[in-house]
């Protein structure tokens, strides 16, 4: 079987760059490009931050554009108490040698799109979904061509992390994630209510840190610092591993279950801003668009994660 292509949109983020990592690490996945978003950090720095990690990976070779530097009708909300001021802080921050690659972040996602065969690219957002929407919106003709939307995002049960009923991803830019949750892609969605499960446990990162790689150990020095925040307000062993989860799935979807649903965005409350209305046991009519994952294998998926980082 031919990889599979994806596109990862980004706004690195320790836990993006674990998903980038993984991804890179993975012979099932061809990673066509990453494109920046501004979110956890303004877009100059999830930009740098992309090439960083793809250095760090021996994989500068792999295009990195920039997009949307701001959410569509909001002033940009990030996430330095989390991933401290770099966004990736907990590694040595300096300038990667390959420079950003020309072309807006949503014109080398619809260019792409319409380039390769229909069907055949995955969309892998792990930020706010910005660029996505520009993307869908500019060329509504690449909608049909989507392979799979895999996107990190959202809350239910497990409520929110920003509010207490939105998830970071979707606060930052709901009128982004209400375009894409309308558009009709083929959505799977990966909510708080999944990724407060995979716990970057103490020995979960010594056992990432112990395999010898090195990009693994950068990951685990990374992820030191990332654990710090979520311990401390959540009061678990470890912080939960949010982005990885979607190349997990791409890679091993039987470690995951979920089922289909409607998810509409609030876009107008002030009080839920940014919910994700998941409309789990099917009480209303409206149309299911999307496969909404909440629980998953998560010693499998860090036996997963581990393994892969120590092969780079
Ligand atoms: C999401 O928000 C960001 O802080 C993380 O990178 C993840 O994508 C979790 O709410
Ligand atoms: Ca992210």
């Amino acid at each position: 079987m031919p990889p599979r292509k994806i596109i990862i949109d980004t706004d690195p983020g320790q836990d993006d760059a674990g998903a980038i990592m993984l991804a890179v690490a993975s012979p099932e996945l061809e990673v066509l490009g990453l494109t920046a978003v501004a979110g956890n950090v303004p877009l100059e720095l999830t930009a740098r931050n992309a090439r960083l990690i793809l250095d760090i990976c021996g994989r500068g070779d792999i295009p990195v554009h920039a997009g949307a530097d701001a959410p569509l009708k909001r002033k940009l909300v990030t996430a330095e108490e989390v991933h401290g001021k770099s966004g990736i802080d907990g590694v040595e921050i300096y300038e990667p040698p390959t420079p950003l690659t020309n072309g807006h972040a949503v014109d080398f996602i619809v260019e792409t799109l319409r380039r390769e065969e229909a069907g055949s690219v995955t969309l892998c957002p792990l930020g706010p979904l910005t660029n996505i929407a520009l993307a869908l919106e500019k060329a509504p003709d690449i909608v049909g061509r989507i392979g799979a939307i895999v996107l990190m995002g959202g809350g239910f049960f497990e409520g929110g992390n920003v509010t207490p009923a939105a998830e970071f991803n979707i606060y930052v830019d709901p009128e982004a994630a209400k375009i894409v949750f309308a558009s009709g892609g083929p959505i799977t969605m990966m909510p708080l209510d999944v990724t407060h499960k995979a716990l970057t446990r103490k020995d979960r990162v010594a056992r990432l840190r112990a395999g010898g790689g090195k990009p693994a150990s950068i990951m685990a020095d990374m992820l030191d610092y990332f654990e710090r925040f979520d311990e401390k307000k959540y009061g678990t062993d470890g912080g939960p591993l949010h982005d990885p989860t979607v190349i997990a799935y791409l890679l091993k979807p039987e470690l995951f279950s979920g089922r289909e649903c409607n998810v509409e965005i609030e876009t107008s409350s002030e009080l839920t801003l940014g919910m994700t209305v998941i409309d789990w046991w099917h009480v209303t009519d409206r149309k299911k668009n999307a496969l909404v994952i909440r629980d998953i294998d998560d010693e499998g998926f860090f036996d997963l994660f581990i393994e892969r980082l120590n092969r780079l």
